[in-house]
């Protein structure tokens, strides 16, 4: 090989390894990038486009889907399975709101693709339909023994589940398999571990106690006494937030949101966050501090008016995190109380609120000058032009009666407009994405938005048509003595 061939090929498989291990973490939008980046170096490689097609349809963008596998077909017309795949996927609008409909109609199609195996069993695992999930895990398993990786995966949803015996089970043959597989040895300690917290006893950290499977640990790598840490909080505490406690063992938080958190952290790695002050509402378990944090925030402050205990007794100490998390009630925020902020996270939170517009506008005043706000919501994809707010109350929540904001598109770019914010970016889940409600009077799905103040504010003020507007809202005014 010469050494232009060797770089050549060098860095596309630098593209499809990064790209192989975002799938394997389940980081779906940088394996797209490393796909598309393998792309730009061998534009006519059929095989990339198949995988990035498999890849945003985990995402949920069956469009988008259907446009790569027909780029594969296109490339390869004598394929009639390329065209079969591409069929199925070219008009998915219509049936947008049914993956799995179409992931089974794609499995027809290419019987043994794993990755849409995979895909199907994590929609299906998703929609908490975990019993058919571990039907396709167990038919792989039959099929294709030497894949550990199903074995965790399986194994993961049993845990999911609650089936912590077949859970324990699943690793035990994982590591069977693969003696030398951390994540089903530290998954499987901390599920022996917890075993025993939930029996009320204190396990001893004896290596002799461990099952055989696990004990001795030959390269001394697993660190038990983290490890069984980690379990007694596991039996103490239901988490919200996924978050990675060690490289294979993350807090049982609930995967569904998993979608939705992705925006909010893509939106949180496109803007700097090095030296920053970092406000995050509605921090709950600390999923978007800690990794404000870790993108060297200089101070991060969660506030959230239910604070959770597992973050605060258990996962900042654990973590050794300088996060700060007060309970609070947003509604009782001003400057006055930790200074101002240069980036300001609202997740998960304005659809809750029965005072959405005062609660922007606490929001926007403990921003700094030229701050951003990351917002990310419920939409109401209202099929209408007019900006609209859905205020249901009770039973009449698409969610649950907590939840009882739901602004359409315009909606929210209008009211951030009239308060003096523009929306840099805005990102909306696909109404096929797990999670999406479908109600009566259109679907609720996802959004975020990059905001940052407005040019439209001169001397504090809000110009909106050459008129002063805030003051007339916000304080006091002539326009009436004026007009006469
Ligand atoms: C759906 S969770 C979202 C958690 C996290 N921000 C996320 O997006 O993954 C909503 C969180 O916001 C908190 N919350 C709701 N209303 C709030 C308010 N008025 N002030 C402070 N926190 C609030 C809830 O207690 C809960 O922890």
């Amino acid at each position: 090989m010469t050494g232009k061939q060797r770089s050549f090929s060098d860095s596309v498989y630098k593209f499809i390894d990064a790209a192989n291990s975002s799938i394997a973490k389940g980081h779906l939008s940088e394996a797209r990038e490393s796909l598309i980046g393998a792309l730009v170096v061998v534009p006519d490689c059929h095989p990339l486009y198949l995988i990035l097609g498999t890849v945003v349809l985990g995402q949920g963008n069956l469009p988008e889907a259907g446009r790569f596998f027909t780029r594969a077909a296109g490339l390869v017309p004598k394929d009639t399975q390329l065209q079969l795949m591409a069929n199925v996927f070219r008009n998915s609008n219509d049936q947008a709101n049914n993956p799995e409909g179409l992931l089974f109609r794609a499995l027809e199609v290419y019987p043994d693709n794993l990755f849409i195996i995979k895909l199907l069993a994590t929609v299906l695992r998703d929609k908490g339909q975990f019993r058919r999930a571990l039907v396709l895990y167990a038919n792989v398993m039959e099929n294709n023994e030497s894949e550990i990786e199903w074995y965790l995966a399986a194994a993961q949803t049993y845990r999911r589940a609650g089936d912590m015996a077949n859970a324990r089970a699943v690793y035990e043959k994982a590591l069977k398999l693969d003696p030398n597989s951390q994540s089903a040895a530290e998954n499987l300690t901390v599920l022996h571990f917890a075993k025993s917290f939930e029996q009320g006893k204190q396990p001893e950290i004896d290596i002799s106690a461990l099952p055989d499977c696990i004990s001795p640990d030959p390269a001394g790598k697993l660190d038990l006494e983290q490890l069984a840490n980690i379990a007694a909080a596991f039996a103490k505490y239901s988490f919200y937030h996924v978050i990675s406690l060690t490289e294979h063992v993350s807090t049982p938080g609930k995967s569904d949101y998993f979608f939705i958190q992705q925006q909010v952290l893509d939106a949180m790695r496109s803007i700097d966050l090095k030296g920053k002050r970092v406000l995050d509402i509605g921090c709950r378990d600390g999923l978007f501090s800690f990794e404000a944090e870790r993108l060297q925030s200089a101070k991060v402050i969660g506030i959230d008016n239910d604070l959770s205990k597992p973050a605060v007794d258990f996962l900042i100490p654990y973590l050794k995190s300088q996060v700060q998390m007060h309970h609070m009630n947003l509604l009782d925020l001003t400057p006055d109380s930790f200074g101002l902020f240069d980036v300001v996270i609202l997740a998960g939170v304005l659809y809750h609120l029965r005072y959405p517009f005062h609660a922007l506008r606490l929001v926007k005043k403990v921003l700094a000058p030229g701050g951003t706000m990351i917002l990310e919501t419920a939409i109401w994809d209202s099929q209408d032009k007019l900006p609209m707010l859905y205020c249901p109350v009770g039973e009449e929540s698409p969610y649950e009666n907590s939840s009882v904001t739901f602004f359409n598109e315009k909606g929210i770019h209008d009211t951030l407009r009239s308060l003096g914010m523009v929306v840099e970016s805005a990102e909306l889940l696909p109404l096929s994405a797990p999670g999406a409600v479908p109600t009566e009077h259109g679907c609720i799905t996802r959004g975020c938005f990059v905001c940052r103040i407005s040019d439209e504010v001169q001397n504090g003020s809000l110009m909106l048509n050459k008129e002063c507007v805030t003051n007339y809202w916000d304080d006091l005014h002539q326009v009436h003595t004026e007009l006469g």
